[in-house]
């Protein structure tokens, strides 16, 4: 039977009985817990000052990261330890990634350090000999407005080079902690404050039977939009059914790679590095690592966002989509799930349940995403690029693009006009021109229209360019650097 949400703080263990579904980690542990060490400054995911650790249990592993504490919402730290700064020194001091950053004068201000503290101290302990590229990629989602990272990068390269993390107590008492989660998994919880339900399913079987009884709920995954919801439009989103813990399956074999919709990009990440190579600097450029640890690819499709990242590479390689309701299943081409803006072919009850994404082999795939800025940012235009040639003739080109229409889409004219034709640059620059017919993208704070269209037409010779071996693919290395 479903009761409190419960989960391990620091040394501590907590039990919630009353609770909503908007209530974040991170006002429960500055305004309950008076652990001030974490702290707030956007709200929204993209500063880093509030991260802390979060641990779950995971194949029968404990896995630490960091993620926001502003974003994420209380009901989906049932069964997790949660890690503060508050917990890193003891009596002997400070912890060597804080000592590190002392003696490089890694700090000024303060208000960002515990952030960067915290995402270091993931790096640390998942990551003994991080290049500086590593270091860089794990402090994306962390900004400091007055040190500069330059002494913090080197706190964590003499930080990582001193070694010492079987002696951490995280490490020293990984057995022990264990064994307390193992004791909380195998529950879910299910609270109300007022009128306000927060529900966490104890499998995804509960999970189907609770969303045909409340077909209303806003179903909540890594929260890394939801949480905005929040935090910046104030939305009450009750009753909210928290799933980040379930559909965590990822499978790979010559056919296709199956993900459930509850991984993360991160978990994603790791797998694509053996089979999806040419997403990795993709998925590296999807918000911060915090984000990346919290985000999910079911969530990022679910939701409906024609910016989001996901769609556009997954249509293009002809991802499919199994969704769920109660115990039955449907398949659709993930491109048909997406009706209008706002409105997906999702049925009341219903959820995305796995995404099947057919092997690519032999084909030249390509993932491109452009923003404001390189890291942590919402794209102006993504697509992703699936072209399949044969004797030097374009035999299939799948090509879907997000920010350039109300709903992720293919450039079907554009598809069209590379179909049949030589693999040459000459064919790549009329399908530059016949993308302009294809779409009719919105001029907003994030792009004018012209700059889209331009951008989407010059995908199209980025890819030639980097498919013909006259360019480089720009690599997550190359955007460090930049
Ligand atoms: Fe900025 Fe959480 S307060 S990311
Ligand atoms: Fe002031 Fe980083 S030390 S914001």
């Amino acid at each position: 039977m479903a009761g409190e949400i419960r989960f391990l703080l620091n040394a501590g263990e907590v039990s919630i009985a009353a609770a909503g579904p908007g209530d974040t980690l991170l006002d429960f542990l500055r305004l309950e817990r008076r652990l001030t060490g974490t702290k707030e400054g956007c709200a929204e995911g993209d500063c880093g000052a509030c991260t802390v650790l979060v641990g779950r249990l995971q194949a029968g592993a404990l896995v630490y990261e960091p993620i926001n504490a502003c974003i994420r919402l209380i009901a989906s730290c049932h069964g997790c330890h949660v890690v503060t700064v508050e917990h890193l020194s003891g009596a002997s001091g400070l912890h060597p990634v804080q000592r590190a950053m002392v003696e490089h004068h890694a700090s000024q201000c303060g208000f960002c350090t515990p952030g960067f503290v915290m995402a270091l101290y993931g790096l640390w302990m998942s990551n003994p000999d991080p290049s500086v590229i590593d270091i860089e990629t794990a402090l994306q989602g962390n900004l400091c407005r007055c040190t500069g990272y330059e002494p913090i990068v080197q706190a964590a390269l003499a930080v990582t080079r001193a070694g010492g993390q079987a002696r951490d107590a995280l490490n020293v008492e990984r057995a022990a902690v264990m064994e307390r989660l193992a004791a909380l998994a195998g529950t879910g919880a299910d609270v109300s404050r007022g009128e306000e339900r927060a529900i966490v399913p104890v499998d995804v079987d509960a999970l189907a039977e609770v969303l045909m009884a409340h077909p209303e709920a806003t179903i909540v995954a890594g929260a890394t939009d939801v949480g905005l919801w929040v935090t910046k439009h104030l939305r009450r989103i009750s009753p909210g059914i928290f799933i980040g813990h379930l559909m965590k399956d990822m499978a790979a074999d010559d056919e296709e790679i199956r993900i459930g919709a509850g991984v993360t990009y991160s978990e994603f990440l790791s797998l694509a590095r053996n089979h999806l190579p040419e997403a990795e600097a993709y998925l590296l450029r999807i918000g911060g690592w915090q984000v990346r640890n919290a985000g999910t690819i079911g969530g990022n499709i679910a939701n409906g966002s024609p910016i989001g990242e996901m769609p556009p590479l997954l249509i293009s390689l002809g991802a499919r989509l199994v969704l769920r309701k109660g115990a039955a299943r449907r398949t659709l081409p993930l491109e048909e799930f997406f009706i209008a803006y706002g409105k997906q072919d999702r049925a009341p009850g219903e959820f995305v349940e796995t995404i099947l994404i057919p092997r690519s082999k032999g084909a030249r795939v390509a993932a491109y995403k452009v923003s404001k800025r390189a890291h942590a940012d919402i794209s102006a235009v993504s697509a992703g690029f699936m072209v399949r040639e044969s004797g030097g003739v374009i035999r299939e080109a799948r090509i879907a693009f997000g920010g350039m229409a109300g709903i992720p889409q293919r450039a079907r004219g554009a598809e069209a006009a590379l179909i049949g034709q030589p693999f040459a640059g000459k064919s790549f620059e009329a399908a530059a021109r016949a993308v302009r017919s294809d779409f009719s993208p919105l001029t907003d704070w994030r792009a004018s229209a012209d700059y889209r269209q331009t951008v989407a037409s010059n995908l199209f010779r980025r890819f030639w360019l980097e498919q013909s071996g006259a360019s480089e693919p720009v690599g997550i290395d190359r955007l460090v650097k930049a």
